[in-house]
């Protein structure tokens, strides 16, 4: 089984978009991290992007069966999008919830996320940095069983 690493819209423009605020690594940087970070453990990992509601939860739903753990960073869908917690909330293995920035430090929309319920952890404010917090912190949680 893999290490899913899911992500939602808008973030295909890691890098270019905002990087005031998210910084100047691409998700292809991310997800060369993230990969180093996984092979180190001994896990391989489904590294994803999608700005479709649907794709992000047939990924989640093949996660299901799939996957040893799940990190997502849902972006602006984690401040709407029920159907996305309800797709994690049919998985049986940990979730690590990510984000780039500190949610709770910017607009007021952005503090909740429906999805930080069915996170085992949340991270936020670490920069692209927080998904490799995520991935070593997911191989001790399946280390410890
Ligand atoms: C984000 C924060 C969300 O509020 C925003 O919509 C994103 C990215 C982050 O990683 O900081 O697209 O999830």
């Amino acid at each position: 089984k893999r290490l899913f690493i899911l992500n939602g819209p808008n973030l295909n423009l890691l890098g270019h978009r905002e990087p005031e605020i998210y910084g100047a690594d691409t998700l292809a940087d991310v997800q060369a991290a993230c990969e180093a970070a996984a092979s180190a453990g001994g896990y391989e990992v489904s590294f994803h992007q999608s700005n479709a509601e649907h794709e992000l939860i047939d990924w989640i739903q093949q996660a299901r069966t799939d996957a040893a753990g799940i990190i997502i960073n849902p972006a602006a869908y984690s401040h709407t999008s029920v159907a996305i917690l309800d797709a994690l909330n049919a998985c049986p293995c940990p979730v690590i919830e990510v984000h780039i920035s500190n949610i709770h430090r910017r607009e007021s929309f952005r503090h909740h996320s429906f999805i930080s319920a069915r996170a085992d952890a949340v991270i936020a404010g670490c920069g692209t940095q927080g998904y490799v917090f995520a991935v070593n912190r997911l191989i001790s949680l399946l280390a410890a069983g």
